[in-house]
């Protein structure tokens, strides 16, 4: 598939990587095309495109975006250009101020999510909250001894989630679907709990995995 990847920092290079690496042909969007040339050389394959491009480009787009700017990055990639298509939404609404005892803040509440902001940014885009309770590095064919972690995800569009269920079949993941958009108030704050562990004690490799 042609892949949009709006965003340019390590999730949306490593997301990248891992879709060429499926077979997949990814574009990347960003304000600052010159800070991707070295990566663009080392991974031919990858497109880097203004953030209008890679939403025009892609049949199933990311965000990958800092959380604050996550709706700024919707406008600046042209509402008509995501319009009907499922959007991974990676992003975590981190605020600004530094962490307590290795625990983020969050600039939203436990009654209202991120993805529920960009899902009014942009009604008709299908969002899909995937890959935001996991870091960069183990986002793509996951090597955990205790076998294969699960993704959360959710979103208001059950083929959008199907197709994201695919992709993360694809990059080694089993996908626990929570439901609707709404269950992104849960989802995203797994985040915080995932990072607990790298700021206490370094310890950055890890993923979540439901047992039943
Ligand atoms: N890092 C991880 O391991 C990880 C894991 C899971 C989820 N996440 C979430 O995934 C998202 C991306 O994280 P990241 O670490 O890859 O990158 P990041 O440092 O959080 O964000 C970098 C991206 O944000 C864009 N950006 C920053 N300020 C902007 C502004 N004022 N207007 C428009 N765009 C702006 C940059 O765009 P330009 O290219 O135009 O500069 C760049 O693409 C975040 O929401 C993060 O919480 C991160």
């Amino acid at each position: 598939m042609k892949i949009g990847v709006l965003g340019s920092g390590d999730v949306a290079k490593s997301l990248a990587r891992g879709f060429l690496a499926h077979g997949h042909e990814p574009m990347l969007g960003t304000r600052d095309r010159a800070k991707l040339e070295g990566w663009v050389a080392q991974n031919s394959g990858a497109a880097v495109g203004s953030v209008a491009d890679a939403a025009r480009f892609g049949e199933l787009l990311v965000l990958a975006v800092k959380g604050s700017v996550a709706a700024d990055a919707l406008r600046a990639a042209g509402i008509p250009n995501l319009t009907g298509k499922a959007i991974i939404d990676t992003t975590n609404p981190i605020a600004d101020a530094p962490p307590t005892n290795g625990v983020l803040k969050f600039f939203t509440n436990l009654d209202e999510s991120l993805m529920e902001r960009l899902q009014r940014t942009a009604p008709d885009v299908r969002f899909v909250k995937a890959f935001n309770s996991v870091g960069h590095a183990c986002m793509v064919d996951p090597e955990f001894a205790g076998g294969r972690p699960t993704m959360f995800i959710c979103g208001n569009d059950e083929n959008a989630k199907l197709l994201v269920t695919g992709i993360l079949a694809e990059f080694g993941w089993d996908t626990e679907d929570l439901g609707a958009a709404e269950a992104a108030r849960a989802i995203e704050p797994l985040c915080i709990l995932w990072c607990i562990p790298g700021f206490l004690r370094n310890d950055w490799r890890h993923a979540l995995k439901v047992l039943r």
